[in-house]
């Protein structure tokens, strides 16, 4: 008997989420934000039209949780001051058909460039290079992670909140 599961098979997650199909879209920064870091429209357009190509997962691109730490310029963010119902029509967009849209919440450490941060929140203190930034040194580090744990744990928050609509 084949018992390899097929790639239209549907997948149940341990948490009941139930998966349409094997086909997953890996997160791609789409630097798709608004000047406030809100999604543009254009994200919507993406999601909608890959949920409607019969994906079952979309991972999306860097959802950024700090505005101080960009990895890129036009990143959207997700925080108290963002438009969540612009989060809303994104997600909706990409849930078109019963797609799984997965967001993925991101600081960037140092891999941001350094015209952007000079000494970001980073695991230590040395140069990736190429024009990426420089961390802080290991004594400024703690506290400062523990800000963006909670950071992460609050943008985290607003994701699962906009998911219930
Ligand atoms: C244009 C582009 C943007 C990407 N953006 C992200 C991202 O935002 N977050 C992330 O974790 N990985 C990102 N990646 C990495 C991809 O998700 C993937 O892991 C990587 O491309 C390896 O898969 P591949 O060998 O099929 O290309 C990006 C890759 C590309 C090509």
């Amino acid at each position: 008997m084949n018992t390899h599961a097929k790639i239209n098979d549907s997948l149940t997650l341990p948490c009941g989420a139930i998966i349409r199909n094997r086909l997953m879209k890996s997160a791609m920064s789409e630097q798709l934000g608004d000047k406030n870091h809100n999604p543009k429209p254009g994200l919507e357009t993406l999601y909608r039209t890959w949920a409607e190509g019969g994906l079952g997962i979309s991972v999306t691109g860097n959802i950024m949780i700090d505005r101080s730490a960009l990895g890129e310029p036009a990143n959207v963010v997700l925080d108290e001051q963002s438009d969540l119902e612009a989060f809303r029509r994104w997600s909706t967009a990409g849930k078109t058909g019963g797609c799984a849209i997965w967001a993925q919440l991101n600081h960037p450490g140092k891999q941001i460039p350094n015209f952007l941060v000079k000494t970001p929140v980073a695991p230590s203190a040395i140069a990736l290079g190429g024009g990426l930034a420089k961390g802080k040194a290991p004594n400024e580090k703690l506290s400062a992670w523990k800000t963006v744990f909670e950071t992460l744990l609050a943008s985290g928050v607003y994701s699962f909140k906009q998911r219930r609509v």
